[in-house]
């Protein structure tokens, strides 16, 4: 017998989507400092902020009470109320316990939430930019991205127009995420308005909404759930979670909410795949909800000076331009003017751009083609402002570098 080879025995759907380029970048940064370079990384979607002492507190004394046994599948009830309670009175949804999945990060509420409802075939309209883990989630449950692509001239917003005319009998789900990652753009009454009698009007289509960056929006942007809309709330999956607002990333805690039918197969998903979310966990995410939020407005704050900072930085360097992110901590910065301007021996687009920025500037940011816009960067600000400051240094350098003779 030949010898046994594992990589010759890999499931197909492993191979239905790709690695995702956040993490491919990240790796090399840190594969660059492990070799003694210092390397400046904008490319973590991760607040630089630990988590408030009172929910830390509230997690080592929820372990000391004995809350270290299994969950229910769903959530504890305790928690499933106190969510249901917080998009009442905060989104304006009238959820119900039984509505609400907890779930081990906003990303699992994701990849239940489409497992449940997409099918062979079945089609997922994905406005670009998007979060680039949507994309994998849909392919593996047999789906069809159906991309639409943004534009920065628009600010990056939604279409309702350019969402109607890519509907057809086989789409399934629209996919929403407002404040939107990468782009930094919150959507508007109006448009939401627009989109939800585009989806109202449509026999299959359902809305999955991601608000994970409700709490980190700007100035007078104000967040706003789609399943609050008239006639929404049966159509919509709404995912959030704690990881941005509440700095809580490593503790792995989101959840969704969707009509009774949906969210028992959400359920029926995750008991399959985790059995849900760790116990004591969900005793620290109620102290989150009810507790003093202080210390997320302090955060959120210090993430506005940061866009602010940033901002004002990008508009001096040249051949390249930024939308002024309204919410989240990522600015999407349109390079296709420079990349026009590579001298011969240089990249020509975002993804060779964003090796070469960092194998010879020692920065990484990731390349706009992982979130379905080519010819731009993602830079992310949770990171310190002198990290920020020196980045922003190295990135004015590599632009001169980058089109000199
Ligand atoms: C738009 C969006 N949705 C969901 C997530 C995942 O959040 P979680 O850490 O709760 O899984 C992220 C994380 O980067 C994100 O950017």
């Amino acid at each position: 017998m030949p010898p046994f080879r594992p990589e010759e025995h890999l499931a197909s759907r492993v191979n239905r989507f790709v690695e995702s380029a956040i993490l491919r970048m990240s790796a090399k940064a840190r594969a660059l400092r492990a070799e003694g370079a210092d390397v400046i990384m904008l490319t973590l979607g991760e607040p630089d902020f630990d988590t408030p002492e009172h929910i830390r507190k509230a997690a080592c004394a929820a372990m000391e009470a004995g809350h270290t046994h299994y969950a229910p599948i769903p959530g504890l009830p305790e928690l499933r109320a106190a969510i249901a309670e917080k998009l009442n009175r905060e989104n304006g949804i009238a959820a119900r316990e039984e509505e609400i999945v907890v779930t081990n990060g906003a990303k699992q509420a994701i990849a239940n939430a489409i497992l449940s409802v997409v099918d062979e075939g079945d089609e997922v309209i994905l406005p670009a930019p998007y979060w680039v883990a949507y994309d994998g989630i849909i392919r593996l449950a047999g789906g069809r991205p159906v991309v639409l692509p943004g534009s920065f001239e628009s600010g990056w917003r939604l279409s309702a127009r350019q969402i109607a005319s890519a509907l057809t009998e086989r789409s399934r789900l629209l996919i929403i995420n407002t404040p939107c990652n990468p782009s930094g753009t919150v959507a508007s009454p109006t448009e939401l308005q627009a989109i939800a009698n585009i989806v109202r009007a449509h026999p299959d289509l359902m809305v999955l909404s991601d608000e994970i960056y409700e709490y980190i929006v700007f100035d007078d942007a104000r967040h706003i759930s789609i399943a609050a809309l008239p006639g929404m709330k049966a159509r919509t999956i709404t995912v959030n979670g704690f990881s941005k607002g509440f700095a809580m990333t490593g503790w792995r805690l989101g959840y969704a909410a969707a009509a009774a039918p949906i969210a028992r197969a959400m359920v029926k998903m995750q008991g399959a795949i985790t059995a849900g979310a760790n116990a004591f966990v969900q005793k620290a995410a109620v102290t989150a909800l009810k507790g003093s939020r202080e210390a997320v407005e302090a955060m959120r704050q210090t993430y506005q000076q940061r866009r602010d900072e940033v901002m004002a930085r990008l508009e001096t360097l040249p051949l390249v331009r930024a939308h002024r992110p309204e919410g989240t901590f990522y600015v999407l910065l349109d390079i296709s003017m420079l990349l026009a301007r590579a001298r011969d021996d240089l990249p020509k687009d975002d993804v060779t751009f964003c090796d070469w920025l960092l194998e010879h500037h020692h920065l990484a940011l990731t390349p706009g083609s992982a979130f379905g816009v080519p010819g731009s960067v993602r830079i992310s600000f949770a990171t310190s402002q002198e990290l920020l400051d020196a980045g922003l240094n190295r990135l004015a350098a590599a632009i001169e570098a980058y089109v000199q003779a």
